[in-house]
């Protein structure tokens, strides 16, 4: 039988604790172990972004982190941006209002470079948002929308929640708060 390593991890606010194997990747330790679907693997081997979550308040691909160096730590994930079940982030309500998502696949290591981007960085330009997210790849939308959104959101109150329920389309918002395509 492998070897285990006992691991507490808070995520999303919530403790943990694991016996995991030492070589098990943060990302499937969030995906496997915790049921946290929303968080993707694109590539594991650190090109796309897709794993993208908060380390202790920063952006790190999940793909390049063992569970056994996040014992101790905090994590966030996508499912953990909004303040509330029924609520979005602004910034997963500005991927909303300007198109910055087709599969969705990318979208919530999108989202997780974009939070640590706008807490670096709170009125980032065009450019600096390209530059703050040239380590995530999206195979559908062509960018442009990504970065328009991140402008929206930069612009939004950052206390400010929008509810998840209301029209149009409330299962497709729902979606978007829980990390499209997992
Ligand atoms: Fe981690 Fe692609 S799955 S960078
Ligand atoms: Fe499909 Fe980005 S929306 S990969």
């Amino acid at each position: 039988m492998a070897a285990t390593a006992d691991v507490r991890i808070s995520v999303n606010g919530e403790a943990h604790e694991d016996s995991v194997e030492p070589r098990l990747l943060l990302v499937h330790y969030l995906r496997d172990t915790l049921g946290l679907t929303g968080t993707h693997v694109g590539c594991d081997s650190t090109n796309c972004g897709a794993c993208t979550v908060h380390l202790n308040g920063e952006a790190v691909k999940s793909c390049t982190v063992l569970a056994v160096q996040a014992d101790g730590a905090e994590v966030k994930t996508i499912e953990g941006m909004a303040a509330a079940e029924d609520k979005l982030h602004p910034l997963q309500e500005a991927f909303w209002n300007k198109h910055g998502l087709q599969c969705g696949y990318c979208t919530p290591g999108m989202i997780m470079a974009a939070a640590d981007l706008l807490e670096r960085n709170p009125n980032p330009t065009e450019d600096e948002v390209r530059h703050g997210l040239e380590g995530n790849l999206c195979r559908c939308t062509g960018y442009h929308n990504i970065v328009r959104a991140v402008l929206e959101a930069a612009n939004a109150p950052s206390s400010e929640t929008v509810d998840a329920s209301s029209p149009p389309n409330p299962e497709a918002r729902h979606e978007i708060a829980k990390g499209v395509g997992a």
